[in-house]
């Protein structure tokens, strides 16, 4: 089914279940038709000719044609404004399919070995299970505990590598409720085979339902806080308990650059390079410090690495984006980034 409930033109699988999986289809469709009868036109002549004027044959070889440029000009264009034609459109599709819109719903993901570790922007965490509500842009961040997986589901035609040290994004809107299958796509070990998940795609309704029913992380154990674990939350515990506010605050002696409305600013880097502070800029400040610093800035600050897990650094970019730049979503920011 599509967005307006008809059945659709042409389906890969028996499911289709995202906002882009039926334009990836057509997409896959045209190619094939194309190549096929590329193939085809140019089997049917090799078979022709071989057979017409094979050694023997009595036909008409008086006149060859010494000079056939227009044949030569159309055989030559034609094929090729037909696939620059496919490939404008392939741009256009995943272009389109990169673009976050504003009120994407983020969800954290970490792949590590062997599953998919899920962070609701609420604090609800699921493990190789993704619940989501129906018709909700969706923004996936993904990070890797150790090696590179890959976040797979083919009822959305949608597949993200999710590699270590860096963040990679995958924005949907699910359009079918149902249970579709996630794969890691990337072998990543031993029990890579057996590194399978579900996305639950639900009713409004009943994903309010499913939100009253799971439990919050907190809720049963002394976590930082029973009513509120949202990522932004921890990140701040985080952000607390490796005394960040020593450097970092406003009445530190050490000048450390402030993190209030950083998230989304402009930076000029050592080197001349201008960046956008976005999850990845920021991750990579955090584990790396030294990689990169800031242009008449002491570069002073230690790497973090070895004291944060990827939930942990998810957590605390979290906390950095809520104190940010009010003007920057996670989707401004993460456009800026493919933007760039
Ligand atoms: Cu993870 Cu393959």
């Amino acid at each position: 089914m599509n967005d307006n409930g008809s059945p659709p033109l042409f389906s890969l699988l028996d499911q289709s279940a995202s906002s882009i999986a039926h334009r990836t289809d057509i997409l896959f469709l045209a190619m094939l038709l194309l190549c096929g009868a590329m193939a085809l036109v140019l089997a049917v002549l090799v078979i022709f000719f071989s057979v017409r004027y094979r050694a023997g044959a009595r036909v008409d070889r008086s006149h060859p044609p010494s000079n056939a440029r227009g044949l030569e000009a159309t055989w030559t264009l034609a094929p090729l404004l037909l696939f620059m034609g496919i490939f404008v459109w392939a741009a256009h599709d995943s272009v389109a399919a990169r673009r976050v819109p504003a009120d994407a719903l983020p969800v954290y993901v970490v792949g590590k070995q062997w599953m998919w570790k899920i962070q609701h922007a609420d604090g609800r965490q699921e493990i190789n299970e993704l619940h989501l509500p129906v018709g909700q842009p969706i923004v996936l961040v993904l990070a890797s505990q150790d090696v590179i997986h890959d976040f797979y589901v083919p009822a959305f035609r949608l597949k993200q590598d999710v590699v270590p040290g860096r963040y990679t994004h995958l924005s949907f809107t699910p359009t079918q409720v149902g249970d579709f299958r996630v794969l890691c796509s990337e072998y990543c070990g031993t029990e890579h085979a057996a590194m399978l998940g579900h996305v639950v795609v639900m009713s409004r309704t009943d994903y309010a339902r499913w939100q009253d029913q799971a439990p919050l992380p907190g809720a049963a154990t002394d976590g930082p806080t029973a009513d509120d674990d949202s990522p932004q939350r921890l990140g701040q515990a985080i952000y607390q308990r490796l005394a960040c506010a020593s450097c970092h605050g406003a009445d530190s002696s050490v000048h450390a650059p402030s993190l209030q409305g950083l998230y989304g600013s402009r930076a000029t880097l050592e080197g001349g390079t201008r960046v956008v502070a976005d999850d990845n800029y920021l991750r990579e400040a955090i584990v790396a410090p030294k990689e990169h610093p800031v242009q008449g800035q002491p570069a002073l600050m230690p790497s973090f690495a070895s004291q944060l897990s990827e939930e942990d650094l998810q957590n605390l970019v979290a906390y950095l984006r809520s104190i940010g730049d009010r003007q920057a979503s996670p989707s401004t920011a993460l456009g800026a980034e493919v933007a760039r």
